[in-house]
């Protein structure tokens, strides 16, 4: 089964659960930042999963993300802005009929989250549920995971294999 695990992560804590999702996944999953994510990865894969932090509630939008480097001076790194929103990168995602499923990063107790968007625009492009979205969580602001999120992170990406086969 081909899956590819597309991700954005301002801070790595979204990248880090993502690989550990493909990899749960099995050796035919991949990991991808949405730029390495390209129509060509996408065309053709049995499941898409897609993840982003929650930021200000919900997925990341052009004005928060342009908003984060001067505000962030207790961010213990700058954040990298260098690769398309996964916002913008779901705008473009072609049509298609394969599995999808969603998680976000987040704070334990916020409102809001940012899984409800990424499943309307699959929906949108006619990407069929595979499970239920997932939730993985930091206890800081900018992280780090709490212990056992990736373990998590692979038990969940094991189901969604199973899920789909
Ligand atoms: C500016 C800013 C706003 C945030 N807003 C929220 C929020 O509304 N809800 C929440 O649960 N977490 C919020 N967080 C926490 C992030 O979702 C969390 O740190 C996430 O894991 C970051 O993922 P990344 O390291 O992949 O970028 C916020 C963090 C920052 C820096």
């Amino acid at each position: 089964m081909k899956a590819v695990v597309v991700y954005e992560s301002l801070w790595g804590n979204t990248a880090a659960v993502a690989h550990a999702i493909a990899e749960g996944i099995g050796p035919e999953a991949r990991a991808l930042s949405t730029s390495e994510a390209t129509r060509d990865q996408v065309v053709g894969a049995d499941l898409i999963v897609a993840g982003a932090p929650v930021l200000g509630f919900g997925l990341p939008t052009e004005g928060m993300r342009n908003n984060l480097g001067p505000h962030e001076k207790k961010a213990p790194s700058p954040p990298d802005l260098s690769k398309p929103s996964l916002r913008s990168w779901l705008q473009k995602l072609p049509v298609g009929s394969a599995h999808a499923a969603s998680f976000e990063t987040r704070i334990w107790w916020s409102p809001g989250g940012a899984t409800k968007t990424i499943d309307r625009e699959f929906a949108r492009t006619g990407y069929r549920p595979a499970a239920k979205r997932e939730r993985f969580v930091v206890t800081g602001t900018y992280g780090p995971l709490r212990e056992g999120e990736l373990d998590r992170a692979r038990a969940w990406g094991a189901r969604l294999a199973r899920a789909v086969q």
